[in-house]
């Protein structure tokens, strides 16, 4: 089929590799030149596993990339995977890239050989979708809409996107209309639907709420199991060893048991606030308000993380060495939005801390973003006359340093595990102070 991918960012741009994967001709819009250069020469503008390989394999043979939204005309499926950041001063979601995709495929879509659909994937406020097919009915043109989240995850959006555990379709309620979108959607998905991927095919506003109720229950998960995590901290409890005995019960599952300094991304958090935003305009925010206490818990955790650091070195971080290992949101990417991480290192460094941090793949853009800090390349570089080491991002080198190699390196042997990932015991008896979050050093 001939596809049209409009915003090629974390989601855009690997969609579009998807869909040339799956055999189809494809064409990615985005409005950044810079970003739009690197992949049209089939380079990734960002780390993600997989993606590389895509475009080298399909890039000049089936994938362009532009700038240039005349070029979008002759697709019969418009994918719109434009970002809905929080809004400036307001935990709504900004509407403004959607509505700009929307105005572009008016203009430039073809329809005159018969009806052709623009595809969603971009997260939502519930309602969206109705009020984008009234504009499109009113364009004068053939264009159809569907709804069809998104459900990758960073790090592991190539596998996600080819091999998805669901299909979504939110589809109008006129059925005539539904089956010519559901028909081309079909066709678009024939290969993972073949494979026996589950497909629910629902209404408009179930299609926006699954994204948003989705991302909320695993927010809601994260931040249950960091609420344990501080009962832990107040008993003497570890958190660790209680998420993996509720784990077992497969009414609850071990996924999701994390505890540590909580959630960020580009989704997760901007997600509950603006379901948050949406359910208070329909006079049902008390639906929600438990959002508020998973927010509320989630931003507790970095709080935690920075007196910790502040309990390691007696209330004065002024002039203490503080190495900081990973930066990024989550491990497998180079993503710093709305980074815990970051938020913790910014707060020691606004205390007086000096920072060193390192991370697998952000070092260039934080040396760009934040020239007064000191990023070195390598885990030995940053501890070296540390008075605290902060373990932030579980990236799998960090999870397998050696701690009595790294003691010989440090100023005074602190380390707090911001992600519980280490083993306990073994950093003690290598001589560090091991804290957890939730989770100290114990016998049992
Ligand atoms: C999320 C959803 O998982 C995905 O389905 C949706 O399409 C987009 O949002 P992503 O933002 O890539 O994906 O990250 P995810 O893997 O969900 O992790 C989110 C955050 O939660 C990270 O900061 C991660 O470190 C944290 N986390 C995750 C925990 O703190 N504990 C856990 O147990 C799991």
């Amino acid at each position: 089929m001939r596809i049209s991918v409009i915003g090629c960012g974390y989601l855009g741009a690997v969609h579009a590799a998807c869909m040339a994967e799956l055999g189809h001709d494809v064409v990615g819009l985005d409005v950044d030149s810079a970003k739009i250069e690197k992949l049209a020469r089939g380079v990734a503008p960002f780390h993600e596993e997989g993606l590389p390989e895509l475009l080298e394999r399909h890039v000049c043979k089936g994938l362009r990339f532009t700038t240039d939204p005349a070029e979008i005309a002759d697709a019969q499926i418009h994918f719109i995977g434009v970002g809905t950041p929080q809004r400036q001063g307001h935990i709504a979601a900004d509407m403004s890239y959607v509505d700009a995709a929307i105005a572009t495929i008016i203009e430039h879509a073809r329809t005159d050989d018969g009806p052709v659909l623009v595809a969603g994937k971009s997260t939502v406020p519930v309602g969206t979708a109705q009020r984008l097919s009234e504009r499109l009915a009113g364009s004068g043109k053939q264009l159809l809409l569907a709804w069809n989240p998104e459900f990758l995850r960073e790090g592991h959006a190539v596998a996600d996107t080819l091999t998805p555990d669901r299909i979504v379709y939110g589809l109008p309620d006129d059925h005539d209309v539904g089956h010519v979108a559901k028909a081309l959607l079909d066709e678009c998905y024939a290969k993972p639907l073949a494979a026996g991927t589950p497909l629910i095919v629902a209404n408009y506003p179930t299609a926006e709420l699954v994204k948003v109720a989705a991302n909320s229950f695993l927010a809601t998960k994260i931040s249950f199991i960091n609420a344990m995590a501080e009962l832990c901290d107040a008993t003497g409890g570890d958190v660790t060893r209680l998420a993996e005995a509720i784990g077992h019960d497969d009414r609850i599952g071990s996924k999701f048991l994390q505890a540590g300094i909580g959630f960020g991304g580009g989704c997760l958090p901007k997600d509950i606030r603006a379901f948050m935003a949406r359910a208070g305009e329909l006079g049902v925010d008390q639906a929600l308000t438990f959002l508020r206490e998973v927010d509320a818990i989630n931003l507790r955790r970095r709080d935690a993380a920075v007196e910790l650091a502040e309990q390691a070195v007696q209330g004065r971080l002024v002039g203490k060495k503080v190495a900081v290992l990973g930066i990024t949101f989550k491990p497998d990417t180079d993503d710093l939005r709305d980074s815990p991480a970051l938020d913790i290192a910014t707060r020691l460094w606004a205390r007086g801390a000096e920072l060193s941090i390192v991370d697998p793949a952000a070092g260039p853009e934080l040396r760009r973003r934040r020239p007064d800090l000191s990023v070195p390349d390598t885990v030995d570089e940053a501890a070296r006359g540390a008075d605290v080491v902060m373990l932030l991002t579980p990236w799998r080198e960090f999870l397998e340093l050696d701690p009595a190699a790294l003691i010989t390196k440090v100023n005074t042997p602190n380390i707090i595990d911001g992600r519980n990932v280490l083993d306990p015991q073994r950093w003690a008896e290598a001589g560090w102070n091991y804290v957890g979050m939730g989770r100290r050093v114990s016998t049992w």
